[in-house]
């Protein structure tokens, strides 16, 4: 998938202009994400900003591997401690590593091929300090059954619960999980928003 050349040449239908709806339904019920927060795959980092701007205190760091998403990531006006940077979920810097309190999700795991799942799950692991927080708004069922599936399937690729259970409950504990009241148009019902703890593993368990 080259997500630059999509960003390129304007094929982004899953750019709205605005934070996940779910997202903004958490920081109001649950208050700002405290700390360091990583929100892998930002795009035009919407989410990035929402949650820098409702978390003052907060440094939040949106990384991508386009470089067309991140360069108008940059044309917002800064709301508050966040930054963009460059960077793979498969390949994450050192820098990037054993650091955040948060990692928000929010259509970054629909993005990538189901095989590397467990790769974004040592991210996730990875980038967390122990004990931090994933914040998941996860897409369950992206394709209605009548929809045209794509040549070739996704992305956005859904996943049900039990798949996400397998992947992430040996390294995280479910700490909450609801189904948001709100969304973008078209993702009503489904959608799942998980907070999942990391367990105090090393992820060379992974
Ligand atoms: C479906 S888009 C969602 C973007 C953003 N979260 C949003 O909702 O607008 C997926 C994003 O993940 C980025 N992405 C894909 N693979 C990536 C990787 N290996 N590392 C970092 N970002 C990646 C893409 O460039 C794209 O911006």
């Amino acid at each position: 998938m080259n997500w630059d050349e999509l960003y390129q040449t304007g094929v982004t239908p899953w750019e709205k202009g605005a934070p996940a709806p779910p997202l903004i339904e958490w920081l109001r019920k649950h208050g700002p994400l405290e700390g360091e927060v990583l929100v892998p795959g930002c795009g035009y980092g919407h989410d990035v900003r929402a949650i820098a701007a409702a978390s003052p205190k907060s440094t939040v760091v949106g990384i991508d591997i386009s470089a067309t998403a991140l360069k108008e990531a940059l044309t917002y006006s800064s709301v508050g401690r966040e930054v963009f940077q460059s960077a793979s979920i498969f390949a994450l810097p050192q820098s990037l590593q054993n650091r955040f309190d948060w990692v928000f999700e929010h259509t970054c795991f629909c993005a990538i091929q189901p095989d590397r799942r467990h790769d974004y799950l040592k991210m996730a692991v990875s980038a967390l300090k122990p004990e931090g927080k994933l914040l998941a708004i996860f897409f369950l069922n992206p394709w209605d059954p009548e929809d045209e599936i794509p040549e070739g399937g996704g992305p956005p690729f859904g996943v049900t619960k039990e798949e996400i259970d397998n992947l992430f409950n040996p390294h995280f504990d479910l700490v909450d999980e609801l189904e948001p009241k709100t969304a973008f148009p078209g993702r009503e019902g489904r959608e799942i928003v998980r907070l999942m703890r990391k367990k105090r593993v090393g992820v060379s368990e992974c």
